[in-house]
Parts: C-alpha cells; sequence; structure tokens
C-alpha cells in the first residue's frame, strides 16, 4: 500500500517534469524545473532501502514522506535486528517444565459436546495428513491462529460498547493468536504449502472463522473449552512429530532463523528444539483456554479473574 503511494508520488514528480520540459517557457520554467530537481533528490536522500527476511521489499525503493524513519535495534552480540514483525522485547525463553499430560475431563454436556466434536475432527486430519508432520503442522496453524483472534476481537467490540475494561483479556487472547501466528511463519521454513494446501487452508478459514465467531458470541464458555481440547489434540500431534524426528523418518534439520531469535534459541539448535518450545506454547494455550471457559462455566465474565499476560 504504502509503495503504491510513493510510486504515484514518484510518477507525479516525473510528470511534472515532462510537463515542465516539454510547455514551460524561460525562466519560469527553469526555476520549476530546478525545484522539482531539488524534491527529487530529496526524495533520493530520503530513500530507505529495505532489506529483510519478514515481509519487506527486497529490491528497497521505498520512500517515506511521513517522517517515519526505521529504528534500528541491535541484538544483544551488536548485530542488527533483522525481524520487522516482533522485536527483541517480545522473545522469550519457552518454558519446557509445563505439564504436558494435563487434561480437563469432559463432564458437563457441553464439555463433552466440545470434546468429541474436536476427537471427531482428528479423523479426517489424520487420513489427509497421515504422517507428514512438518506439513500437518503448518496447515493446522493456519486455522490455530484464528481462535485468539476473534475471541480478542469480540471482547475488544464489548470494551468498546459497555465502556469497561476487560480484565487484560483482549491483549492475552490476541497475543495467542499472534504466538500461533509466529508457529506457522516458523513452519512454512521447514514445509512449503503445494497449492491445493493452500486452496484448502482458504476454504476451512472461511468456514473456521465464521463458525468459530457464532459459537463465540453464542457461548464463550464453549468456544474456549473447543479451543482446550484441539490444544490438546496439538500437544499429541508434535510429540509424534518428536518420536518421527528421534525414528529419523523426517530429517532434524537446524532450526529455521526466525525461531532462533523468537524463542532465544542457541545457535545450533534444531527442528526437534524448535518442536519442543512450540509444544509447550501448546500447553499455555490450553491452560489458558479452559481456564477461560472454567471462569464462564462458574457464571463470570472473564475480566472477573487476572488475565494470565505473558504467559509462556
Ligand atoms: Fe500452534
Ligand atoms: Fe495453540
Amino acid at each position: 500500500m504504502m509503495s503504491i503511494v510513493v510510486n504515484s508520488k514518484k510518477a507525479m514528480v516525473g510528470s511534472m517534469l515532462v510537463r515542465q520540459g516539454s510547455g514551460g517557457v524561460g525562466g519560469a520554467r527553469n526555476a520549476t524545473t530546478v525545484a522539482v530537481a531539488e524534491a527529487k533528490e530529496e526524495l533520493r536522500k530520503k530513500e530507505v532501502v529495505v532489506s529483510n527476511s519478514d515481509g519487506g521489499n527486497k529490491n528497497g525503493g521505498l520512500v517515506s514522506y511521513w517522517g517515519i524513519e526505521p529504528v534500528k535495534v541491535t541484538k544483544e552480540d551488536g548485530t542488527e535486528w533483522k525481524w520487522r514483525s516482533f522485536r527483541p522485547w517480545e522473545t522469550y525463553k519457552s518454558n519446557l517444565e509445563i505439564d504436558l499430560k494435563k487434561h480437563h475431563v469432559p463432564t458437563t454436556f457441553m464439555d463433552k459436546v466440545a470434546y468429541w466434536s474436536v476427537k471427531s475432527l482428528r479423523i479426517p486430519t489424520d487420513i489427509f495428513f497421515q504422517r507428514r508432520y512438518g506439513c500437518r503442522a503448518m496447515m493446522l496453524e493456519t486455522v490455530a491462529a484464528v481462535p485468539g483472534m476473534v475471541g480478542g476481537m469480540l471482547l475488544h467490540l464489548k470494551s468498546l460498547r459497555r465502556f469497561e475494561h476487560s480484565g487484560g483479556w483482549i491483549k492475552t487472547l490476541l497475543e495467542e493468536a499472534e504466538n500461533e501466528r509466529m508457529h506457522l511463519m516458523t513452519f512454512m521454513e521447514v514445509a512449503k504449502p503445494k497449492w491445493y494446501e493452500r486452496a484448502l487452508v482458504f476454504a476451512v478459514q472461511g468456514v473456521f472463522f465464521n463458525a468459530y465467531f457464532l459459537a463465540y458470541l453464542a457461548s464463550p464458555k464453549f468456544a474456549h473449552r473447543v479451543v482446550g481440547y484441539l490444544e490438546e489434540e496439538a500437544i499429541h500431534s508434535y510429540t509424534e512429530f518428536i518420536k518421527e524426528l528421534d525414528k529419523g523418518v523426517i530429517a532434524n534439520v537446524p532450526a529455521p532463523a526466525i525461531a532462533i531469535d523468537y524463542w532465544r534459541l542457541p545457535a545450533y539448535s534444531t527442528l526437534r528444539d524448535v518442536v519442543m518450545v512450540v509444544r509447550a506454547d501448546e500447553a499455555h494455550h490450553r491452560d489458558v483456554n479452559h481456564f477461560a471457559s472454567d471462569i464462564h462455566f462458574q457464571g463470570n465474565e472473564l475480566k472477573a479473574a487476572p488475565a494470565p499476560l505473558g504467559y509462556h
């Protein structure tokens, strides 16, 4: 979007030059041409060549008229921080000690519906992906990043409508969505989606976003419980992924650079180390969502309990 605006302004400067060059007369023409040339030089000086690896225009040519200068951030070792989508203060060391086996036993009718809905979704997922866990992880993360955004958005709107605080839950759910998206940004470095997988993601997103949106409107208690169980399944999938890595069925390649920076992993970490920290993240999401559902189950709104902000 920015580059379109910038290019159109550049084109405007160019066309001014052409117009003045072809139709202007004498001193007035020269003065305008000089002014435009100066403006052009000013633009050239301001030109920021962006070279990064998380979404920037590698060829540069980006010009800012708005006084927004890129802030140069460095890592602890003094080298430049290359990720624009997250900054060093948003990174963390994963808590690998978290209990992976914790399970919410479904007792109420609603919990059982949530539990068996998730269990039944496992069947087509297993059939589609078989044991291709890299691909499976990448595809499922495209879905996993949706609930936090939907829940966060609905709580945001509720906070606006009611003139009240959210107790930190908006941020907590948006943090979860962002964390899941970082899982996707990581796995797409080791597994490339095929065209029909991209098409599937497109279709599934359309259905799942709307289904979850309606479910959250109807019953946040149910919606959070579903996500709690989805996270339990995610932990299981990543455990199977680790087993395949240990057996040598899946190559334990070096960890993507983005993962090393995001989870502050040692420089020579491997894919196995990445799956370990991602699995720990899923366990944290499981706790947050079951907790949120429990708050509703006790007849409260989420803001009644302090939100587990920064819970990794
Ligand atoms: Fe995830
Ligand atoms: Fe998750």
